[in-house]
């Protein structure tokens, strides 16, 4: 497969080197993929990240690299406002398509591009890359597997500290490209959370701005912050599970801690994303005598098709979880199978979140998920 990469900042490296690490985690299933192509805000620094990653073309604009025959997948890497107008191009080029997440800039674009991606012969895939952290693959064969008993409430909460800075913002801080912590960290919990603790039917939320002004992304001093800093929602499900999610970047002492605790009627699971070797499993129904909190080793011990490189005994890290979802997706577009994650779960995810957004305009009001 040759791949095509729009944007090639942080997650465009991390997904090459995910694709060229999955022949050393994975059992071998073929050819590996090929670094084709990359093109970004410039022709410039599409030469640059071509010279010095190895890519083989650099293309002046998105629109030269998808008309490019050679291309199989796309690998869509840029910020979040330019994401469906780049699923559209490349579904009409018949590309496959993986794409980092939010998979748009609302629900509504969400949707369609997920109704295009159904009704084209694409495999498409959005990079929920939590859902194959080692401990969370644990957490959910635990759970489907009723070692909880059924969910009563969970909390979940990813909290980076970067936005203190208020001399740095990226444009993860800024409306204009689909900027808002909702979207970039809310995006990751809200997926999870629905992936192990089923369906959120109905959310209420609230946004908190802490620093009215910042130096802009274009680096103008005094900009008026337009995205969130930090939100709090609420969500309730189908079957009575309640939950809660708070996700910010205005958290002195956290670094990329991403936590969640779940509790069921049989026991309860946490866990957090700067302690990756382990799950804490509480069994309810455990002998009395030796009852209590424990800490599941996930270490090397990986599912198959995996191959516990380097060692089922290596401890793992934040890149173990990319590797998974890029390989999840690469054996499915070599099987021509839709992928879970798939787009339909990117559009879900984004029924959520813009239902937050809602309810938060709306001065906390319940919303249900997917109402426009
Ligand atoms: N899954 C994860 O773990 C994770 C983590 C961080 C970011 N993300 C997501 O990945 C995506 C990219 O984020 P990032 O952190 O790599 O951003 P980044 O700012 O580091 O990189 C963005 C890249 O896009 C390029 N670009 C900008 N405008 C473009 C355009 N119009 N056409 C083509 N290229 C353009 C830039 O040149 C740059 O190479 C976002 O959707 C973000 O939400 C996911």
């Amino acid at each position: 497969m040759n791949i095509g990469f729009a944007g090639f900042g942080s997650m465009g490296k991390v997904h090459a080197y995910s694709a060229l690490s999955c022949r050393y985690f994975f059992e071998k299933e073929g050819e590996p993929p090929t670094l084709y192509g990359v093109c970004a805000s410039s022709y410039e620094k599409a030469r640059s990240y071509a010279g010095e990653y190895g890519i083989a073309r650099a293309y002046r604009s998105f629109e030269e690299m998808v008309a490019d025959d050679e291309i199989d997948a796309i690998d869509i890497c840029t910020p979040n406002i330019y994401h469906f107008d780049e699923i559209m191009l490349a579904l009409k080029a018949g590309k496959d398509i993986y794409c980092e997440k939010p998979l748009c800039a609302s629900y509504a674009e969400a949707e369609r591009a997920a109704e295009a991606a159904r009704d084209s012969g694409s495999v498409c895939g959005v990079v929920f890359n939590t859902r194959f952290l080692l401990p969370v693959m644990r957490a959910k064969e635990l759970i489907s597997a009723g070692r909880i008993g059924k969910i009563l409430s969970y909390d979940f909460s990813f909290l980076h500290s970067s936005a203190l800075d208020t001399n740095k913002t990226g444009w993860k801080q800024d409306r204009r490209y689909g900027g808002g912590v909702l979207y970039d960290l809310g995006s990751h919990a809200v997926d999870l959370a629905e992936h192990l603790c089923g369906r959120i039917e109905s959310v209420s939320g609230k946004s908190q701005i802490a620093f009215e002004t910042r130096r802009s992304f274009d680096g103008e001093d005094g900009w008026r912050t337009n995205a969130d800093e930090a939100f709090y929602l609420r969500g309730a499900g189908r079957d009575g599970a309640v939950g809660t999610i708070r996700v910010g970047k205005i958290f002195h002492g956290t670094n990329d801690d991403f936590r969640f605790e779940i509790y069921g009627t049989k026991g309860s699971l946490s866990f957090n994303l700067m302690d990756p070797n382990f799950l804490k499993f509480y069994d309810a129904e455990a002998d009395p005598l030796t009852r209590g909190v424990t800490a599941i080793e996930c270490v090397g011990r990986y599912p198959a098709p995996a191959t516990g490189f380097p060692g089922i005994k290596a401890p793992v890290g934040w890149l173990r979880g990319h590797i998974g979802s890029m390989h999840n997706f690469l054996s499915c577009a070599a099987s021509r199978k839709t992928p879970s994650p798939s787009f339909d779960d990117g559009a879900r995810n984004l029924a959520v979140l813009d239902a937050a957004y809602r309810s938060d305009a709306e001065g906390g009001r319940e919303i249900k998920a997917g109402d426009d």
